[in-house]
């Protein structure tokens, strides 16, 4: 497998949640309510696979070893936008946390701020997917010798087996600080 591949495969489950997501949108505006136990499960999605376990192998192994090379200023600019939009993505999951907890305490005026935030992620998760399936992942590949791009999918397995450690590492952090 080439080291796309995991990248790949996850972006697929990241679309299954955005399908979800609009779709509980149009029932959140039609019955004008949301679960806001809803909201914690995509959040926790969205912050520990999306963001921690995705991006995480994007920015902290992919786009490192991309740094080492002599890259064209297109695909520096290109992966210059997926950084920002990583970022772009953390902020709006921050914001829609705000929006949840504003909720919960019987704010519900805050429902509409959940929604702008989900239509937002609805929005902004599959063009960044696409940007990276169709443009920087065929684009990367010719910086890579066969036996750097193994050495990367080495270190994704390798990044992944840390996660179910650090997720419920977090876990039991947060129930002891309780
Ligand atoms: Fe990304
Ligand atoms: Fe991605």
């Amino acid at each position: 497998m080439q080291s796309r591949g995991p990248l790949m495969i996850e972006h697929r489950l990241i679309e299954r949640m955005i399908t979800l997501i609009d779709q509980k949108l149009k029932l959140i505006e039609t019955t004008n309510q949301v679960d806001p136990f809803f909201i914690d499960t995509v959040v926790d999605f969205i912050r520990i696979y999306a963001d921690r376990t995705h991006h995480g192998k994007e920015e902290d192994i992919l786009f490192r070893e991309l740094s080492k090379k002599q890259m064209s200023d297109q695909d520096i600019q290109i992966m210059d936008e997926l950084v920002d939009e990583h970022v772009l993505g953390r902020k709006i999951t921050k914001e829609l946390v705000e929006a949840n907890v504003k909720y919960r305490s019987g704010d519900n005026s805050a429902l509409a701020l959940i929604v702008s935030k989900l239509r937002k992620l609805v929005n902004f998760y599959p063009k960044h997917i696409e940007k990276e399936d169709k443009i920087f992942f065929p684009a990367y590949m010719k910086y890579l010798s066969d036996e750097e791009d193994h050495l990367m999918l080495k270190e994704f397995w390798e990044f992944d087996r840390e996660m179910i450690h650090e997720k419920y590492k977090s876990v039991l952090q947060k129930l002891e600080e309780r």
